[in-house]
């Protein structure tokens, strides 16, 4: 028994309950619904399974996910008046805490048909967070995981947003250290046996500049040009690593079918 495997056991419980709420979610995210009707059966079913939704207060956010659709980059807040239509690409963002363990995971929906500019972004996304996870075991370094993302994305013509980033994650939301997705080779702290933490990028069909709304939360592209991302929580084993987020559908990114 490491000394970690009492974490990793609540992670894997946490990240579950995560990965499941947005299994559950896939079959309701059509168009005609709100985004607050995604939000409250979140909520619902976080709680049910014995778990409470942590951007529920958080800081002052007054829902229970995030819903970031189209252009915005992150932290969208569930609304009754933005109901799906076709042609929209919805990125849902859970974060459940149960046991006092934290599991912070996100994936992209689209509504109807895609274009394939949009499918080429959110393919390019997903694979770059797969890319960074794939190379993850002890003595890594964190310049390495943002190079691995920066390198596939841009040669895809798509760029990385800078204002955000990974976390580590465990009995608190947030904490250190921070995951950058771009970056050098070789820098940055090395990875270590028990870590916990996020990847997830947010890549641009534009540039990577960021502006945020006035309501202090919702971050969209300032050229207004679409946004994806994907996000796993994670942990660093002996010899590679695990993801605690998994979908137990096989839900890893769309078409959900
Ligand atoms: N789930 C987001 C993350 O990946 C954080 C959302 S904080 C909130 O880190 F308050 F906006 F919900
Ligand atoms: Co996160
Ligand atoms: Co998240």
């Amino acid at each position: 028994m490491s000394e970690y495997s009492e974490k990793f056991e609540k992670m894997r419980v946490a990240g579950k309950l995560a990965a499941q709420t947005l299994d559950m979610l896939t079959e309701y995210i059509k168009e005609g619904i709100s985004t607050n009707y995604i939000d409250k059966l979140g909520y619902e079913y976080i709680r049910d399974n014995g778990g409470y939704s942590a951007p529920l207060f958080y800081r002052g956010f007054k829902k229970s996910l995030c819903t970031s659709l189209n252009h915005v980059v992150c932290h969208g807040i569930p609304t009754e008046d933005r109901i799906l239509e076709e042609g929209d690409a919805l990125n849902v963002d859970v974060t459940a805490i149960i046991n006092e363990h934290y599991g912070d995971t996100s994936r992209m929906f689209c509504i109807g048909k895609t274009s394939v500019k949009l499918n080429n972004l959110i393919e390019t996304t997903y694979e770059s967070m797969m890319r960074a996870i794939k190379i993850l075991k002890p003595g890594v370094k964190l310049g390495d995981i943002g190079n691995e993302i920066q390198t596939y994305v841009e040669k895809k013509g798509f760029s990385v947003v800078r204002d955000f980033c990974g976390h580590g994650i465990s009995t608190t939301f947030h904490e250190s250290p921070n995951i950058l997705h771009y970056g050098s080779k070789n820098t940055g702290i090395e990875l270590k046996p028990g870590m916990t933490f996020t990847i997830e990028p947010m890549i641009n069909a534009g540039k990577f500049d960021v502006k945020m709304l006035n309501d202090g939360w919702t971050a969209v592209t300032k050229d207004k040009s679409l946004s994806a991302q994907f996000e796993h929580t994670l942990g660093i084993t002996e010899n590679g690593y695990e993801i605690f987020t998994e979908s137990v559908k096989g839900y890893s990114k769309p078409p959900y079918n």
